[in-house]
């Protein structure tokens, strides 16, 4: 596994707060939403990288925010995203059988579940967002409400899925593929930055540089994703790989080729790295998080 030292303990650290609190958050009822709650958890517990959540706690951690609440929002952020994973590998999205090492949600289920399970997951993260626990500031939750809203929304990651799917179909040029994964994957990764300084009640004009960050990080990180479908293996990514060739989708790759789309990849790396310049050793966890979002092989 390729990964900078550094980074494994923080990773599998959250990978197990995530669990454990997911663990919690959703115990199965004993009546006819077992079912429901079950696709949920398949969705959400023993998986991942969890780079969000870890992200929005290495953003929080730079404005000294209370960890349990820092959690509760990289748990909000999880749920998005296992609920956008659940959907895309739906039959009529990318319909996908396997993920993160396991069957996708409609398969160890079905269907009806999987749109459900993710549906719930969508509503969960706003939930946990908007619950007084998160923040005592009721500006500063309607504020992680308004940006992940923002995030997820037609403007932001279902808008970029729509363009995905757009995309097998019309010839995307490298300003619109670009476009394209910073709706679908980039908006997402923006809303983990933005809520470090949301909670840390950083005022506008200071986020510059996480915005700056996360931008290139987002970008960086689809293009790995990218490269991962044409050269990794199923075994370490735990998803199928060659869909992107196949379903004929416009990424970096296909439009410039494995090493250019490599090359650009860790071009907006040491660019979102570079972002950073005004912090100190406090922001080094970001950096790391900057290098293993292309040097991964999962
Ligand atoms: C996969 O995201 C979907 C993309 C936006 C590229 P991740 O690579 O973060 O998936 P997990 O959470 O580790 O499974
Ligand atoms: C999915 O992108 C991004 C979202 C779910 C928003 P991909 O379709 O490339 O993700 P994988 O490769 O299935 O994880
Ligand atoms: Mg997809
Ligand atoms: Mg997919
Ligand atoms: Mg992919």
């Amino acid at each position: 596994m390729q990964m900078s030292t550094s980074l494994k303990p923080a990773l599998d650290a959250i990978g197990t707060a995530m669990d454990q609190r997911f663990d919690r958050l959703l115990p199965v009822p004993a009546d006819g939403r077992g079912r429901l709650f079950a696709g949920m958890r398949h969705a959400v517990i023993g998986g991942g990288k969890r780079m969000r959540p870890l992200l929005v706690v290495a953003a929080c951690d730079l404005f000294h925010v209370d960890r349990e609440r820092a959690l509760r929002v990289a748990l909000a952020i999880e749920c998005v995203h296992c609920y956008s994973l659940i959907h895309d590998d739906l039959p009529c999205m990318d319909d996908d059988d396997l993920r993160r090492g396991k069957p996708t949600v409609h398969k160890a289920f079905d269907e009806a579940t999987a749109v459900l399970a993710g549906d719930s997951l969508h509503a969960l993260a706003f939930e946990i967002l908007a619950d007084p626990a998160t923040h005592g500031d009721p500006g500063a939750r309607a504020e992680l409400v308004l940006e992940l809203a923002r995030a997820s929304g037609p403007s932001g990651m279902a808008g970029g899925q729509m363009m995905d799917i757009a995309a097998t179909e019309t010839n995307f040029d490298l300003a619109a593929t670009t476009r394209l994964q910073q709706l679908k994957t980039g908006a997402l990764i923006g809303f983990c930055l933005e809520a470090g300084a949301i909670m840390g009640r950083i005022p506008d004009e200071r986020r510059t540089p996480l915005r700056g960050y996360a931008r290139d990080l987002g970008l960086a990180f689809q293009i790995a994703d990218d490269l991962l479908d044409v050269e990794g293996s199923a075994d370490k990514t735990g998803k199928a790989v060659g869909k992107d060739a196949a379903a004929g989708k416009a990424t970096f790759v296909s439009l410039l080729g494995v090493d250019r789309a490599r090359t650009q990849a860790a071009m907006l790396i040491d660019q979102a790295i570079d972002h950073l310049h005004s912090f100190g050793s406090e922001a080094d966890l970001l950096r790391a998080i900057a290098r293993f979002a292309i040097e991964r092989d999962f």
